[in-house]
């Protein structure tokens, strides 16, 4: 079994250089406009935020910079290091807390206005410990935008001529098992592949209202920039005619 966390902290430095994410607005996935055009936060300055799965703190940063109190959270050690780096080199403040995101009791209940996490959430086994964390720490009516690489880019392939499926859609969840190739090393990383349902069903049991699901069109006017264009080089059908970030609105009522 990849050992996701090491994994992450195996490719955390290259993969902040590679794949360039700006940081003059939230970004939500490759290919998906950010929330500079999606507008689904609104004004976020002076709330308290906070970015589950941050990352190498893209996100983290552009919260700042809007004006937010930002906490980040990541189990990558190394990964924070980069979101560490990237706060100073913008001079902005972030807290970075090296937890997992299914279970954050160093955080207390209600204490934030806004939950985001970006394209992380499909790491996460126990997916319904997440989200239970991810409305406990908020306040309520506190928002959270939730988005995940969309299912239906996985299942699809094929070009102008002729489309196939690569696989069922994962009615039921799938582990996902691949290798990415940093530094002539293969590094190993699984995922799971859940139906758009699955998301939506769990994020409402979980006692969050859904107000908005987005399949936005594919779009190289993203702030995540170089893993766009790679997906539109290499998939240029998938990356012309599906979705490819999902993203799920929920408030805390
Ligand atoms: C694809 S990156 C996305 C980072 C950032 N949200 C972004 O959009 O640029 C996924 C991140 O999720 C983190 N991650 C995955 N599973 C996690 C977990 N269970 N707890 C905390 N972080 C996790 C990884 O370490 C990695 O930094």
């Amino acid at each position: 079994m990849p050992d996701v966390k090491r994994s992450w902290d195996k490719v955390a430095r290259l993969y902040s250089h590679i794949y360039i994410i700006k940081t003059n607005t939230i970004h939500y996935g490759p290919l998906c406009p950010g929330e500079n055009r999606l507008g689904l936060l609104g004004d976020i300055s002076g709330l308290h935020a906070i970015d589950l799965g941050c990352g190498a703190g893209q996100n983290a940063v552009a919260m700042a910079k809007a004006g937010a109190v930002v906490t980040g959270v990541d189990f990558s050690a190394n990964q924070l290091g980069e979101a560490r780096k990237l706060a100073d080199k913008f001079n902005v403040s972030i807290k970075l807390v090296n937890k997992d995101i299914s279970n954050l009791a160093a955080l207390k209940s209600g204490d934030f206005d806004i939950a985001i996490s970006a394209c992380a959430m499909a790491f996460v086994k126990d997916l319904k410990r997440a989200l239970v964390e991810a409305f406990r720490i908020l306040k309520t009516g506190g928002r959270f935008v939730l988005s995940v690489m969309h299912p239906v880019q996985y299942i699809i392939d094929g070009d102008e001529r002729s489309v196939h499926f690569n696989s069922t859609y994962p009615f039921v969840p799938r582990l996902l098992k691949s290798s990415w190739d940093f530094e002539n090393e293969s590094v190993k990383f699984q995922h799971y592949l859940r139906s758009v349902s699955e998301y939506h069903n769990y994020l409402a049991d979980t006692g969050f209202a859904v107000k908005k699901i987005l399949e936005p069109k594919p779009t190289l006017k993203t702030p995540h920039l170089g893993f766009s264009r790679e997906i539109m080089n290499e998939y240029p059908y998938i990356a012309r005619h599906l979705p490819i970030t999902l993203i799920f609105l929920a408030v805390k009522p």
